[in-house]
């Protein structure tokens, strides 16, 4: 990234920092809100806030951030990043132990999409009684489903697969979608209309899901940035109703939260979870 451009990101996020900060103060929400809202303040909020603030749609923030996103998901380290992170379960993922723990025994397959290398594959297996005749099959960018294949032979890691091609998705037992959700654009309730057979169970973990109507936003992790959608959590549900899903459970994931200045509507104080059953077709 040029000089400009670094200067620029620390701009950004020491501005959200602090006008985050005074919005966090009492009586602070009543003042930031406006700002944020005002059509004489809000442009000019929006200018100092650069990517890291609303937009209606993911191609609308991925233009605004794509100068900063310092390599976005393929940046250098971010396969070491999801490694470490998941060297123990976070909060959210004892969510996932509860629903995968007993059924797991009876499946064949497990689709992790946005799985990075395998990370959770990894974790997993250390809290789960993975069956041997389970697949763990996981879509990601090249990049990292290269470096996946590499560590997986490294650690003769058989039960761990590694694919570019969606439709094999189709008839695992489960759909898991953790940390990812919010990155795929048409939206997975989409994609999983695409599929010959649907998966049977659909686990979605660590999403910005929030109250306002669906938008998008830039999120700064330090050393890179993504653009990401904030599905609106009803309509997000709804939508999996319809494509012939039955909600089982939501829950929070309290390690992550992503905030907007001025924006409570279109902020997570904390992700969410939500695991999904296909309903029995007629
Ligand atoms: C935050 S990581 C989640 C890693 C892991 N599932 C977890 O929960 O710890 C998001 C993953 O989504 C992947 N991803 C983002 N956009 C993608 C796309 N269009 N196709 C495939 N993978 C994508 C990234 O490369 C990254 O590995």
């Amino acid at each position: 990234m040029a000089i400009l451009q670094r200067l620029r990101v620390k701009q950004i996020r020491f501005t959200a920092r602090l006008l985050g900060a005074v919005e966090a103060l009492p009586g602070g929400g009543r003042l930031m809100q406006p700002l944020a809202n005002w059509p004489i303040t809000a442009p000019v909020l929006n200018a100092i806030l650069g990517y890291q603030r609303v937009f209606d749609d993911l191609p609308q923030a991925l233009a605004a951030a794509e100068p900063y996103f310092g390599g976005g998901h393929d940046a250098p380290g971010v396969g070491a990043l999801h490694l470490g992170l998941s060297q123990s379960p976070r909060p959210s993922d004892y969510a996932a132990f509860y629903h995968i723990q007993g059924p797991v025994s009876r499946w064949f397959k497990i689709f992790d999409l946005g799985g990075n290398v395998g990370n959770l594959f990894y974790c997993y297996k250390r809290y789960l009684h993975l069956p041997p005749h389970l697949v763990w099959q996981v879509y990601d960018l090249p990049k990292w489903m290269e470096e996946g294949r590499r560590l997986a032979a490294e650690n003769g890691e058989r039960q761990l697969q590694f694919t570019r091609n969606w439709e094999d998705a189709s008839g695992a037992d489960l759909l898991l979608v953790s940390g990812s959700l919010h990155f795929f654009d048409p939206p997975v309730y989409h994609m999983v209309t695409e599929l010959r057979e649907k998966p049977a169970h659909i686990l979605i973990n660590r999403s910005p899901l929030i109250d306002g109507p669906t938008k998008a936003t830039v999120r700064d992790d330090g050393f890179f940035r993504t653009a990401r959608v904030l599905h609106n959590r009803g309509e997000l549900i709804a939508a999996f109703e319809t494509i012939g899903y039955a909600l089982i459970d939501s829950w929070q994931a309290p390690e992550l939260s992503l905030r907007i200045v001025g924006k409570p509507e279109f902020s997570a104080a904390s992700y969410s979870g939500l695991y999904f059953r296909l309903k029995p077709q007629n």
